[in-house]
């Protein structure tokens, strides 16, 4: 098969908005026209991942979305992302492909201190927030900072990073993530690096505005994440993972793995996407490489298509993959 010259995959076609849609905050109920429609996370097969990229972000970014990606995944977290860098490849990739807001999923993270090196910051405006503000005051200066960095008015998802120390900080932080629902400044909330299924339902049970995201390391000392994995497929979750293909090369070099992909004739690196996004997940990919971006693409949009083609992997082809994690769960 050719696995050059793949078209770009679909991008979501927004829905129209509703005229009117509920939010509530910690203490109210209130009814607000909403200005837009909200993208369902779902819609997007995959995310363009941007961390480390140093001075070539804003390059890479541009290259991304030029070749195909419609959905961004970033943070407030100077250490390992240039967000201004992201925000600058952004707006250079919508003008010169003609794309309008509308058509990219862009998800940004609150990191909390702890996963922050502020020390090593050389210019002050570069810190999403001050080392001394308050919880709900670092939230909010951390998205008014990643609203100017990445050139935007909205943001599609804000992920916590990882929970605090305590549940009770954890809660301050999604209260005021919540707030930024409230006030339309973000469309969806989600958690990063949360491995305890009892964690995301107790904050689940907890949240006014739940998570519609959960993001986590893809790999073996936490299971593969297969019961929370479930059960974000059971509540609409979108599972998005990471360190999908530098975790695993024992499967994707085992031999069962490398005998479907060679009967595909799919590359095995693109399959692994293509297993993910086929049990629901949502794999992040941070390529630098054009010919791996352009071929991941092509199969991930074989993956995601509703209707059935030629690649797709059969329900025995998903059966054997997810057994080489140990994975029973249904299919
Ligand atoms: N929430 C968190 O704490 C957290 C932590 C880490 C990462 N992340 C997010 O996840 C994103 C992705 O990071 P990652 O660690 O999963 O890794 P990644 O940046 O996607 O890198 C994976 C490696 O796979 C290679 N690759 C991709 N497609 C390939 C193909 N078809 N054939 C062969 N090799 C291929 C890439 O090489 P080439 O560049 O040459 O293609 C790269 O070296 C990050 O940018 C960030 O947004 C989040």
């Amino acid at each position: 098969m050719n696995n050059s010259g793949s078209k770009s995959p679909k991008s979501s076609t927004p829905t129209k908005p509703t005229p009117t849609t509920t939010t509530t905050t910690a203490t109210t109920t209130t009814t607000t026209e909403h200005k837009r429609a909200k993208k369902s996370p779902k819609s997007f097969a995959t995310l363009y991942g941007t961390a480390w990229k140093a001075d070539k972000t804003s390059q890479l970014v541009n290259q991304a979305i030029s070749l195909g990606f419609r959905g961004i995944d970033t943070a407030g977290q100077p250490k390992h992302y240039n967000e201004k860098g992201v925000g600058e490849g952004i707006t250079a990739a919508m003008k010169a492909n003609n794309l309008s807001r509308e058509d990219l999923f862009i998800q940004t993270k609150f990191s909390s201190i702890d996963a922050q090196n502020f020390a090593d910051i050389k210019h002050p405006d570069s810190k999403p927030y001050c080392h001394s503000d308050p919880l709900d005051v670092q939230v909010r200066k951390s998205v008014t900072n990643s609203l100017h960095n990445l050139n935007i008015d909205y943001i599609d998802s804000l992920v916590l990073h990882g929970p605090l120390r305590t549940y009770d900080e954890t809660l301050q932080v999604w209260r005021a993530m919540e707030r930024e629902v409230d006030e339309e400044r973000v469309d969806n909330l989600g958690i990063s690096n949360c491995y305890s299924l009892k964690y995301l339902q107790r904050l689940h049970s907890d949240a006014i505005h739940k998570p519609q995201v959960v993001q986590n390391r893809f790999y073996e000392e936490s299971g593969w994440d297969i019961n929370l994995r479930q059960w974000c497929r059971q509540q609409g979750i979108t599972y998005q993972s990471f360190w999908t293909l530098t975790a695993n090369p024992q499967i994707i070099h085992s031999a069962p793995f490398v005998k479907i992909a060679q009967k595909k004739q799919i590359v095995p690196e693109s399959m692994f996407y293509m297993y993910l996004i086929q049990r629901g997940c949502q794999p992040l990919n941070g390529s630098k490489t054009p010919n791996h971006i352009t071929q991941d693409l092509e199969f991930v949009k074989y993956a995601h298509d509703p209707n059935d083609n030629e690649y797709k992997l059969t329900k025995q082809e998903l059966g054997i993959i997810g057994g080489l994690m140990g994975d029973t769960t249904d299919l």
